[in-house]
């Protein structure tokens, strides 16, 4: 049998789930005492170039509250041509086209290696992507240039049947008609007023199908979306690029000191109500990206979260998704406008500027195809949860919005986005990860009986980019295990890491509406009581406290992310704030532990690279270090390696292996400059270096004089004081978990 370790990687792998705990415990009592739920860290489109998608329908549980997928763990009688659902116990008839199955012939969905399958449902005539450009005027020339240029150079990426449509916006917006002959021409409107989408679609003359048109089946052919706004590139990809590259800026006039008067609230919304013109969207999903430049909306903050709000949620309404690159130097307004990214899934790219190879890097990797030729990026999902009768779904953290489907499988107790069992996600690709929780059903009394395991089906419909709608099925299955007795299989089975994700989610999830001391005494109290009922122990004696293996990281885990920029914004402006955010809660696993735990490895002459622990002792003269937070790559020369780097020994020939270790760190850190998204910034620095405070703030502070004041305990509440090392913390922790008073 396999170890839980190679158990958690192989189900990762194959089905992109992560569980907390991956024996569950049998009764909602024993539960709530894990202290960590039961929850799993889900990646939908997890990709998988193994995983060729089969070109029929799935066959579904006849029960109509059920519908489960026919999968793998289905009890089948072959004889008689039945299958027994494993969520609702259902028998089913196989529909005619199984009629040769038998044993040695079985479909693809019921061998155990397809516990992740993916089909294809529709095929025929492909609705064309619609791309919408949003693009504020309003900025030096050097920027806007740069930003000319990307958009150009994006026109060369997209599929040639692809739509795409133009909305410049300053003082005033305009939305540019692209099919006129010669001249070119656009329609302007005052950024102050707001039109409804009634009044904006008369004004542009643009009018709804009629109710025929639009009652027309997904089959059927399509009128064409396009419009005078919006047009194939292949026939106006010569004139967009001319027209781009005449954009002016802004004109009207800035005050010294004032900054410019913008509209991007009109201008977003006269993008989403453009985009609204069709109805039927379920079968005819445009796609909209607009690529947006944000600006100053200080004045009426209160009503600029309502207006974003309300944006965003008539985007996601048409399933419709949107991006925002934010690059400036100064406030763009990112904490109002995170809504319609996160609720659309869409994608938040911040930088200091346009001209930046972050802004242009990540801009084109928007549009990076995989060795298919399609697009990485995925369309219009939904993610539906299916659970046996033991657990109930109790709410997702994520790049989601509730479809408000209740039903027998959705539990009273939310947690995130709850009360449904279905989520839409406009936009995903194969790293979006959603944190699923859920809650075991049977009272104490009444506990699930030895032997047999919870199921839980996750199915994901989405149109993939070229067009097809695909239906990605994945079934999991875990052993119940009585706490009373199996205490220790159920603490073998605990999966540190995504456990670790899975209650950082909670946490930031929290930290959008609580105050962050609360959020932290929160979670404080979870890693106590977790300390307590899995440490080993005697009561009052904290040198006596042992971990075993499978927890010991979880605690440095919480310290990292204690001191994360997810849960401290002292430093960091809202902006940043809701940036790092919105990147951590849709990132996968791994991804994730880096922006909790950056990794941290050495260079020196004393032997090949190696990862070294993010602690102020890793910090030596002799030493680079390369750090990779996730939003940073960040490489700091040693004071002994800077001062022979100013000396420019690399360059003399006796000293080539010197060169060698000043370019290997370097190496190593294009690499991830080259595939991680967005793309991070590269720092590079050292000693005594200003921007060396970015190692600082993160590496562990072992060697400080925090240390000496570490517990200023008026209450004698258990709370664990910011800023101390790691061991003060340990050593804290372990007194709290051990003590008979907490
Ligand atoms: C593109 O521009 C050319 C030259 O200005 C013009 O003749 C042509 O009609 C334009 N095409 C479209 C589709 O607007
Ligand atoms: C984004 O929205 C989802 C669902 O509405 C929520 O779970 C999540 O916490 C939000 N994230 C951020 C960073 O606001
Ligand atoms: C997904 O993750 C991989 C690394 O695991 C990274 O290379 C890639 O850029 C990511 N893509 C997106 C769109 O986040
Ligand atoms: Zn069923």
């Amino acid at each position: 049998m396999a170890t839980f370790p190679e158990f958690i990687a192989q189900n990762e792998e194959r089905d992109g789930v992560r569980f907390s705990w991956n024996v569950w415990p049998s009764s909602r009592l024993e539960a709530t005492r894990m202290v960590v739920p039961v929850a799993s860290l889900f990646t939908p489109l997890k990709e998988r170039p193994d995983l060729p998608p089969i070109q029929y329908e799935p066959v579904l549980c006849s029960r109509v509250t059920c519908r489960a997928v026919l999968n793998p763990l289905c009890q089948v009688d072959y004889r008689a041509k039945l299958w027994a659902c494993n969520f609702c116990y259902q028998r089913n008839q196989f529909p005619p086209t199984y009629a040769g199955i038998s044993d040695v012939n079985q479909p693809a969905e019921l061998l155990p290696q397809f516990s992740t399958i993916e089909y294809v449902v529709q095929r025929g005539p492909l609705m064309p992507l619609v791309f919408l450009y949003v693009v504020d005027t309003c900025m030096e020339d050097e920027d806007l240039q740069a930003l000319k240029e990307s958009l150009q150079m994006s026109l060369s990426l997209l599929p040639p049947t692809a739509l795409v449509g133009l909305i410049t916006f300053g003082r005033m917006i305009q939305v540019h008609e692209l099919g006129c002959e010669g001249i070119s021409k656009s329609y302007v409107f005052r950024g102050t007023k707001d039109l409804n989408a009634k009044q904006l679609q008369e004004m542009l003359g643009l009018t709804k199908p009629t109710a025929a048109q639009a009652g027309r089946g997904p089959q059927a052919p399509q009128a064409p979306l396009s419009n005078r706004f919006l047009q194939p590139v292949q026939k106006i990809d010569m004139n967009l690029t001319d027209l781009l590259g005449e954009l002016q800026r802004d004109p009207w006039p800035v005050t010294q000191g004032k900054r410019p008067l913008r509209s991007l609230g009109s201008a977003m919304s006269i993008a989403v109500g453009l985009l609204e013109v069709r109805p039927g969207q379920k079968y005819n999903l445009p796609h909209c990206r607009p690529g947006l430049k944000y600006l100053d909306m200080y004045k009426k903050p209160f009503l600029h979260f309502q207006h974003y709000e309300a944006l965003a949620s008539r985007a996601s309404t048409n399933g419709h998704i949107i991006d925002i690159y934010a690059c400036a130097l100064d406030q763009t307004g990112l904490l109002e406008m995170k809504c319609c990214s996160n609720h659309t899934g869409g994608y938040m790219v911040m930088a200091d500027s346009f001209t930046t190879s972050l802004f242009k890097q990540t801009f084109q990797r928007v549009f990076t195809k995989d060795v298919s030729g399609a697009f990485k990026m995925a369309f219009a999902g939904t993610l539906e949860i299916k659970t046996s009768r033991e657990i109930k779904i109790s709410g997702a953290i994520g790049p989601c919005v509730s479809l408000n489907a209740k039903g027998p499988c959705v539990s009273e107790n939310e947690i995130g986005t709850g009360g449904t069992s279905q989520w839409k996600i406009c936009g995903l690709d194969h790293n979006t990860t959603l944190a699923v929780y859920f809650e075991v059903v049977n009272q104490h009394n009444a506990p699930i009986p030895q032997g047999g395991r919870g199921a839980v089906q996750y199915v994901t419909q989405y149109q993939h980019s070229s067009g097809q709608k695909r239906i990605r099925v994945t079934t999991t299955a875990r052993n119940w295990a009585d706490a009373g007795t199996q205490i220790q299989t159920i603490a073998a089975s605990f999966d540190q890491e995504a456990s670790a994700i899975l209650m950082a989610r909670l946490a930031v999830y929290r930290a959008e509406t609580e105050e962050g001391p609360d959020v932290l005494r929160w979670l404080d109290r979870q890693l106590i009581r977790l300390c307590q009922k899995f440490g080993d122990y005697h009561k009052d004696d904290p040198n006596s406290f042992r971990f075993s293996e499978t927890f010991s990281l979880y605690p440095q885990f919480m310290f990292h992310l204690r001191r994360s920029p997810f849960l401290q914004v002292f430093n960091n402006s809202p902006d940043e704030s809701s940036y790092y955010r919105h990147q951590f809660m849709r990132q996968d696993l791994t991804q994730s532990l880096i922006m909790i735990q950056p990794i941290l490895y050495a260079y020196s002459f004393n032997g090949p690279p190696e990862p070294v622990l993010l602690d102020s002792s890793s910090i030596l003269p002799d030493r680079i270090l390369l750090m990779d937070t996730f939003f940073q790559i960040l490489i700091y020369h040693g004071e002994t390696v800077s001062q022979w780097r100013k000396a420019g020994y690399q360059e003399l020939p006796e000293y080539e292996n010197f060169r060698h270790l000043l370019q290997a760190p370097v190496d190593d850190a294009q690499e991830i400059l080259h595939s991680r998204f967005p793309m991070p910034r590269y720092i590079d620095t050292e000693h005594g270096g200003s921007q060396a405070r970015f190692l600082l703030s993160k590496v562990n502070p072992s060697q400080t004089h925090n240390n000496m004041y570490a517990w200023g305990q008026e209450s004698g509440a258990p709370i664990l004081t910011d800023d101390v090392s790691l061991q003060v913390f340990m050593d804290h922790l372990k007194k709290l978990a051990v003590s008979s008073a907490a």
